[in-house]
């Protein structure tokens, strides 16, 4: 029997992911394994859909704060396959109102940026060579939010995990302080946590030559998450963060699971290492590269 394409999706469960997770198994004919990971670890609802013999799925528990989850399913999908080909690190969380507690912003960060960090780091070892990594970020993460100081910090060539830790840790700090904006970041804990993602990305990319390792803004998706900035406005102003963000409305989870599918199984040659959008938010297009 052929070896199966062994993929793992985070945050399966509900909103994007489960949408990433449908349109998957849909493509797919021949063998495919797909772990689809959830802070439940139950079984994904996926009736209705015509799914091949040769798909096979299957629940996974992973929660981005709890290391043990993470290398866990690592572990299991050592010892049941020995390869990854595609992991689609999709969970996340926004809080969107501006005065967060300081614990809100920290699992922010610990959840959006150290959590998918080790969710790659303890895949890696397993990815099969040309496999793809697909960090599902925003572009709340993109540098024009930040002042010229930090965009040069953050888009070094050769920044290494040790100093985007420290960037984030002085993040952090100006936080505590209730100075962010001042020195130069955004207002929310956010875009921070998307910004450093983005950055490990490129630092992964980097590191690791034989995989293909990229990033994406899904664009603004009618979730329980994007839903937080309530009716989007053409009108500048109706809602600060769309003004903040200059953004409005998208459709449907199936119009955002195609950015990430995309970058996961679909054409994008050999590019590794960027951060992939669509020019407005709004459009159901296949992405393509824009800057960080
Ligand atoms: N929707 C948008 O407009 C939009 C725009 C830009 C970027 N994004 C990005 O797209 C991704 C998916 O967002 P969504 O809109 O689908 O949001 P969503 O409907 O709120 O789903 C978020 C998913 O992340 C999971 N999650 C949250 N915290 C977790 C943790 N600590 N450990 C493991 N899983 C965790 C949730 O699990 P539970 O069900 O257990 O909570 C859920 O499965 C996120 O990375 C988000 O930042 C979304």
């Amino acid at each position: 029997m052929d070896t199966p394409i062994v993929a793992v999706i985070t945050g399966s469960n509900r909103g994007i992911g489960r949408a990433i997770c449908a349109a998957l198994v849909q493509q797919f004919s021949g063998p495919l394994v797909l772990y689809a990971a959830s802070r439940t670890g139950t079984s994904l609802d996926l009736t209705g859909l015509s799914i091949a013999p040769a798909v096979k799925i299957y629940p996974a528990r992973l929660s981005l704060t709890d290391q043990g989850s993470i290398a866990a399913l690592s572990s299991r999908v050592r010892k049941e396959h020995n390869h990854c080909d595609i992991l689609i690190n999709n969970a996340g969380l926004y809080y969107f109102q501006k005065d967060i507690t300081t614990a809100q912003r920290q699992e922010t960060l610990d959840v959006n940026y150290r959590g998918t960090l080790n969710v790659c780091q303890a895949f890696l070892p397993i990815m099969r060579k040309n496999g793809r990594i697909v960090n599902v970020s925003s572009q709340s993460g993109q540098l024009k939010y930040f002042g010229p100081h930090l965009q040069t910090r953050f888009i070094k060539p050769d920044l290494s995990l040790t100093e985007l830790d420290s960037l984030v840790s002085e993040y952090s700090r100006t936080a505590d302080e209730q100075t962010p904006t001042a020195a130069g970041w955004p207002p929310l804990a956010y875009f921070t946590s998307k910004a450093a993602l983005n950055a490990a990305t490129r630092i992964l990319a980097r590191e690791n030559p034989h995989l293909l390792i990229n990033c994406c803004c899904p664009g603004w998706v009618g979730t329980s998450l994007g839903a937080q900035a309530g009716q989007p406005p053409k009108s500048i102003g109706k809602c600060w963060i769309c003004f903040l963000a200059d953004v409005s409305l998208t459709g449907s989870l199936e119009d955002g699971a195609k950015i990430p599918l995309r970058l996961a199984v679909g054409d994008i040659g050999q590019t590794s290492g960027r951060y992939w959008a669509n020019d407005s938010v709004a459009s159901t297009d296949n992405g393509e590269i824009q800057n960080f």
